[in-house]
């Protein structure tokens, strides 16, 4: 049977090894996916034992995700863009580094709560590693503009210089949170602030009735910024469903089929 596995330090709280088993379930695929606790300062050591056990991909979290950038011998453009690696495939050409974390949110938008990016203002809020993975594919759906706000605004300019050659030219723009101007259509936490439970300090004129507010971050109860939001009119999104759509993609690499998600992400969601 063809393995998998998700490194991490801590791991045990993962649930990409019940993802990725419903997923092959579903799909008819015969694979094995374990959790591997990789010592802090062992990262590399651990997929190389990992690949010579005959594993064929493994998908990489918290705090190892720009150390596989570096072990990785190539990378996708958006793995490259995003800095930071989730997926890696073990091929005969060596270890490929690729980002779906991305992919994974915009999937979640478009297809699973059915709001297109196309022509649509976009609230991007946060410039560290969670936001900076998810430009790239915002921009691919050709959003009317793509605001980034954050606290400190140095970081968020620097997203938007990295990103004018990728499509983001005219489109992308950085500013603090108090010099955000008009409404958006969809708003995307990428904070790190819900942790602490606080709201990135966005007025609420920034929420157009109907409007999408996402939260990366996801827990049994609403996080402070959606209960904000919700306050305001918007329609609510937690990050459950980028976690198991950012899954799905790395299923369809390793795999070449697409699972599908709705059943996972209702368990999931009624295991919180
Ligand atoms: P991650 O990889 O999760 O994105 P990170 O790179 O440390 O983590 O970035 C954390 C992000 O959350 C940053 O945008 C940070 O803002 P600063 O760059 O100004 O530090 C943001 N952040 C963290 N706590 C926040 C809070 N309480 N309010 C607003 N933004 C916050």
């Amino acid at each position: 049977m063809d393995r998998y596995c998700v490194f991490g330090n801590p791991i045990a709280h993962s649930k990409s090894p019940e993802i990725h088993a419903a997923f092959a379930a579903q799909t008819g695929q015969a694979l094995e996916y374990e959790r591997r606790l990789a010592p802090l300062d062992g990262f590399a050591e651990a997929v190389r034992s990992f690949i010579a056990e005959g594993g064929k991909g493994a998908n990489v979290t918290v705090p190892f995700k720009l150390e596989a950038v570096k072990l990785a011998q190539a990378l996708t453009i958006r793995a490259r863009a995003a800095g930071a690696v989730n997926t890696l495939v073990f091929s005969d050409e060596g270890i490929i580094g690729d980002n779906t974390d991305g992919a994974g949110l915009v999937a979640d938008i478009v297809v699973n709560a059915g709001v297109p990016l196309a022509g649509k203002r976009v609230l991007l809020l946060g410039a560290g590693g969670a936001a900076r993975g998810v430009v790239l594919p915002i921009l691919e759906h050709r959003p009317a503009k793509l605001v980034i706000a954050n606290r400190t605004v140095a970081k968020a300019v620097a997203l938007v210089e990295q990103f004018a050659a990728l499509g983001g030219e005219g489109v992308v723009s950085a500013c603090a949170y108090a010099d955000i101007e008009g409404e958006y259509d969809v708003i995307i936490n990428a904070t790190a602030a819900s942790l602490s439970a606080e709201v990135p300090p966005v007025s609420p004129s920034v929420f157009t009735p109907g409007c999408l507010a996402l939260d990366m971050m996801y827990g049994a109860f609403p996080t402070v910024f959606l209960q904000f939001a919700g306050q305001h009119g918007a329609q609510l999104r937690d990050g459950l469903g980028m976690l198991v759509q950012q899954a799905a993609e790395a299923f369809q690499l390793w795999r070449g089929v697409q699972p599908a998600t709705s059943d996972v992400l209702h368990k999931l969601r009624a295991k919180l």
